[in-house]
């Protein structure tokens, strides 16, 4: 028997209008996060930071949902909308803050603190989120924090940093999970402050997940809808923005006459400010991912269930 033939890949334009065909005939919505590629942003349906596509995914009354993000995202998707079909393009596509929590560790960590209430940042496994109490974003984490009292005892996982930040806007002691993004921590502050001597008049905005002494530097902080807010705000011609470079192509666009200047990693060989998971998801394997209906993202139904109590009661405080 011979395998079925195949049409050949499209491309270029051809290849932006099958995957708008196939978006039509499956009755699909791609979702982009704000740090994947310009190309990618521009053919998605919304685009977001992490809470915003969590909305529109347990919103959408599309039957396909396509997460061009990673993996934590669509599965968090698949946990808020359930009956809907979950894809993304890579499945590879996986995120260090995620990762390097994983349950069992975490289970034993949280053994270590008992009374403790969990606060779990988004970005993180549905095993982890199922051991919490509250989800958080980037957006929202001092917010969600700042709901419980402050005679509770809080963990805080799996971003040392964002919870640092947290911590400190709070004036409030949380207990730390050792975990932090590879790509924020790459920035370099040397590297920043030789940027700031060659361009004094530049406002410098960050994300949280970047170290404690990256966001010294910054003048305004925040996710990444925040920061695009604040690059609309600002009155400086130029913008240092420390935080994943595809955020970039809507900046530059909503400010068309400004200047963007990213700031390198201390190896000066390696991009290592494009975080490498976001940029796992290409237009190829996105017509690939519509045409195959696959990979799919599934939770299974217990496991769904308890990580979704977090996710909801963070919505819950809007
Ligand atoms: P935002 O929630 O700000 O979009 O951040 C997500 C993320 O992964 C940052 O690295
Ligand atoms: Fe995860 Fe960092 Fe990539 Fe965001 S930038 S998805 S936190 S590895």
């Amino acid at each position: 028997m011979h395998a079925p033939v195949r049409a050949p890949m499209p491309t270029g334009q051809e290849l932006v209008a099958a995957i708008g065909d196939l978006r039509r005939r499956l009755n699909a919505v791609i979702l982009a996060h704000y740090y994947q590629d310009g190309e990618i942003q521009d053919l998605a349906d919304f685009v977001g930071d992490s809470l915003q596509l969590s909305r529109e995914a347990a919103r959408t009354d599309a039957e396909v949902i396509v997460f061009a993000g990673v993996h934590f995202m669509a599965e968090t998707a698949k946990i808020l909308n359930p009956s809907r079909q979950v894809l993304l393009p890579d499945l590879e596509a996986g995120c260090s803050l995620a990762d390097g929590c994983p349950p069992d560790g975490f289970r034993a960590f949280l053994d270590r603190h008992p009374g403790h209430v969990v606060v779990s940042y988004i970005n993180c496994s549905a095993a982890t989120k199922a051991m919490s109490d509250l989800i958080c974003t980037s957006s929202n984490a001092v917010r969600v924090v700042a709901s419980i009292p402050r005679d509770r005892p809080v963990v805080f996982a799996p971003d040392r940093h964002l919870g640092a930040w947290v911590a400190k806007q709070l004036d409030r002691d949380l207990v730390l999970w050792p975990g932090s993004c590879e790509v924020h921590e790459q920035f370099s502050e040397r590297r920043l402050v030789e940027l700031k001597v060659l361009h004094p008049g530049a406002a410098v905005l960050a994300h949280p997940e970047c170290t404690a002494a990256l966001l010294q530097h910054a003048d305004r902080i925040g996710s990444t809808t925040d920061l695009l807010r604040f690059a609309r705000e600002a009155t400086a011609a130029e913008i240092i923005v420390l935080t994943e470079p595809g955020i970039l192509h809507r900046m530059r666009r909503e400010n068309p006459g400004r200047t963007f200047l990213t700031v390198p990693g201390a190896d000066e060989s390696c991009s290592c400010n494009e975080c490498p998971y976001m940029k796992r998801n290409t237009l190829e394997k996105l017509y690939l991912c519509l045409r195959d209906r696959a990979p799919e993202i599934t939770v299974p139904e217990d496991l769904r269930v308890a990580a979704l109590r977090p996710i909801e009661r963070m919505l819950a405080l809007g």
